[in-house]
């Protein structure tokens, strides 16, 4: 295919499955690999057959983060004028669902890229974490301010300031990730979640996901507006309509995506 580092495997119910495909280098994400990934995105956002993605790795690694052996010899300007890991922006700008499915190791850039996805879930055997500290820099897409969201400030300090990992089980109890399967079956139930997804309207889907992604973006009055009118909204749509007479019906219903 056109593409080097990952693998796009487009399925005929509108879900997209996209692997990294980096396996002697453990998932590292090279630049080469974050243009490969935010252009699959970006052409998954323009295509309307699809209505949802999942991301995942293998089955020892997500993603063992950036590339070190790329990144080691940069200077600042190298790393400031490539605007390094700004083609995965678009996977948090995404209006369409994209589910991360983590096995193994999800370390620096790669729990960033996870963080990045609208949920997460993980493997048994997964392992989160943000060792750049070990490496003498910082997280740098996302890590310090997504973690400390989704696990808050004491744990996600300790994890940033020491570089330990923490294990799947641990991940979920502390709202990382959405749930934890059996490592074997983790691709097929990521596939069967996209799947239920893409079976509802797709426009409603990424109203829903917005109103969501908006209780980080502002007040709690400010949110509680914009969802109610979005709410509002949907009430204009004809899928909203199917919806609820195939209810009544008793019926299954067929969205649309009117
Ligand atoms: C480049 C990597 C890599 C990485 C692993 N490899 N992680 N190469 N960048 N991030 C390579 C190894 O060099 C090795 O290549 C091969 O993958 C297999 O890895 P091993 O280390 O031999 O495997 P193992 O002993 O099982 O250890 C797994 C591991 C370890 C614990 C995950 O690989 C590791 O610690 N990796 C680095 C994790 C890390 O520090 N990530 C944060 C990166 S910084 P060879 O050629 O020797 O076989 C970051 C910054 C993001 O993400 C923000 C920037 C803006």
């Amino acid at each position: 295919g056109k593409y080097n580092n990952i693998i796009f495997d487009k399925k005929d119910n509108g879900v997209v499955l996209i692997t990294l495909n980096r396996p002697k280098a453990l998932n590292a994400l090279n630049q080469e690999l974050c243009t490969e990934l935010g252009d699959a995105i970006t052409n998954i956002e323009k295509d309307e057959t699809v209505r949802a993605t999942v991301i995942t790795g293998s089955e020892k690694a997500f993603a063992a983060g950036a590339d070190i052996k790329e990144m080691s010899s940069m200077s600042f300007m190298d790393v400031y004028k490539s605007g390094l890991f700004g083609p995965l922006e678009v996977i948090p700008r995404a209006r369409k669902p994209i589910i991360a499915a983590v096995n193994g190791y999800a370390l620096g850039g790669g729990c960033e890229l996870a963080m990045m996805c609208d949920f997460i879930i993980a493997g048994d055997k997964a392992k989160f974490g943000q060792p750049e500290i070990k490496l003498g820099t910082i997280p740098g897409i996302g890590g310090t301010q997504r973690l400390t969201r989704a696990i808050g400030k004491a744990r996600a300090m300790e994890l940033t300031l020491t570089g330990d990992n923490m294990e799947a089980e641990e991940a979920r109890q502390s709202g990382l990730v959405s749930r934890i399967v059996p490592s074997e079956q983790l691709v097929e139930e990521a596939l069967k979640t996209a799947q239920k997804i893409a079976s509802y309207s797709s426009p409603i889907v990424q109203l829903a996901k917005e109103c969501v992604n908006k209780s980080f973006e502002t007040t709690l009055t400010e949110g509680l507006n914009l969802e109610r009118r979005i709410f509002q909204s949907t009430f204009a749509t004809s899928d909203q309509k199917e919806g609820m007479s195939a209810f009544s019906e008793k019926r299954k219903a067929s969205f649309k995506d009117e």
